[in-house]
C-alpha cells in the first residue's frame, strides 16, 4: 500500500510539471506573421510579432493578455452589441495607424495591398 501510494504522488508530481510546462509554452508563444481571413477576399498579412514587440503591451489589442483569437467572437457581421471582425480590426488597427503618422497613415493600402486608398 504504501509503495502505490507513493508511486502515485511521483505521477502526479511528473503529470502536473507537465502540464504547468505546457502552460508556459502556450503563454509564452508569440505568433510571427498572421494571415487574417475571415473574408477571403480582403485577407491582410501582419507582422504580429514584430507589432508585439515593437508595441510592448498585448492589451493593446487583446481585450485578454492570455490572448484570445478574434475571430472566436467577433464575426464576419456585426452581432448586436458585439462588433464585426472587420470593424473590430478596423478600429484597434486602422485608428492607431491614423494617429501614427509617421510611416503609418491609415491609408487602406497599408493593410491591403490592392485597395486604391481615398485618403
Ligand atoms: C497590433 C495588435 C496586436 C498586438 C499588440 C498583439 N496581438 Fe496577438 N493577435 C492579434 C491579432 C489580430 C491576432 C489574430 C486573431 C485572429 O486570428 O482572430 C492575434 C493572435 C494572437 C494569438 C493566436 C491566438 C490563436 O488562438 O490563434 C496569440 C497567442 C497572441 N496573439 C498573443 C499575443 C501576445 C502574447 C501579445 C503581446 C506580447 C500579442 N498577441 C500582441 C493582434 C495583436
Ligand atoms: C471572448 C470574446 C472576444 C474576443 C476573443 C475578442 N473580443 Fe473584442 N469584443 C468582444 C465583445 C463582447 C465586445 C463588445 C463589448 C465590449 O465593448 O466590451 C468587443 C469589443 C471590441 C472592440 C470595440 C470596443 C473596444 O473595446 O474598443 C474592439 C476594437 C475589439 N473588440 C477588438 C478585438 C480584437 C482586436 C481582438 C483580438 C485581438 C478581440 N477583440 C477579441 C469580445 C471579444
Ligand atoms: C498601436 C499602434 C498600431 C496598431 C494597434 C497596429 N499597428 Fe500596424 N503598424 C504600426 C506601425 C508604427 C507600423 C510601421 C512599422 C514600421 O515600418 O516601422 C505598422 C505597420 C503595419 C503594416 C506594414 C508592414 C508591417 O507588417 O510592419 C501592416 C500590414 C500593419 N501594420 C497591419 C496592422 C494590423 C492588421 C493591425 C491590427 C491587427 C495593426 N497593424 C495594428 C502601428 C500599429
Ligand atoms: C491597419 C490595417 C487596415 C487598414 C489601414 C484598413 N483595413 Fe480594411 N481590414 C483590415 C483587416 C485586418 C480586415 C480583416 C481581414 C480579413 O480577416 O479577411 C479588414 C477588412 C476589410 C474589409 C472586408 C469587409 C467585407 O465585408 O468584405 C473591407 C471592405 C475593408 N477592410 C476596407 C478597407 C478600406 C476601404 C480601407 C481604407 C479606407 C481599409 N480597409 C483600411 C485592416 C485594415
Amino acid at each position: 500500500m504504501r509503495r502505490f501510494v507513493s508511486f502515485a504522488l511521483v505521477v502526479a508530481v511528473a503529470l502536473t510539471a507537465a502540464v504547468v510546462q505546457a502552460g508556459v509554452r502556450e503563454k509564452g508563444k508569440i505568433p510571427g506573421t498572421i494571415v487574417l481571413k475571415v473574408y477571403e477576399k480582403r485577407q491582410v498579412t501582419f507582422d504580429h510579432k514584430g507589432h508585439a514587440h515593437r508595441i510592448g503591451k498585448c492589451q493593446t489589442c487583446h481585450h485578454n493578455p492570455d490572448s484570445e483569437k478574434c475571430s472566436d467572437c467577433h464575426n464576419p457581421k456585426r452581432d448586436g452589441g458585439v462588433p464585426s471582425f472587420r470593424e473590430a480590426m478596423h478600429y484597434k488597427c486602422k485608428n492607431c495607424h491614423m494617429r501614427v503618422n509617421k510611416k503609418v497613415k491609415g491609408a487602406c493600402m497599408e493593410c491591403h495591398p490592392n485597395v486604391r486608398s481615398s485618403k
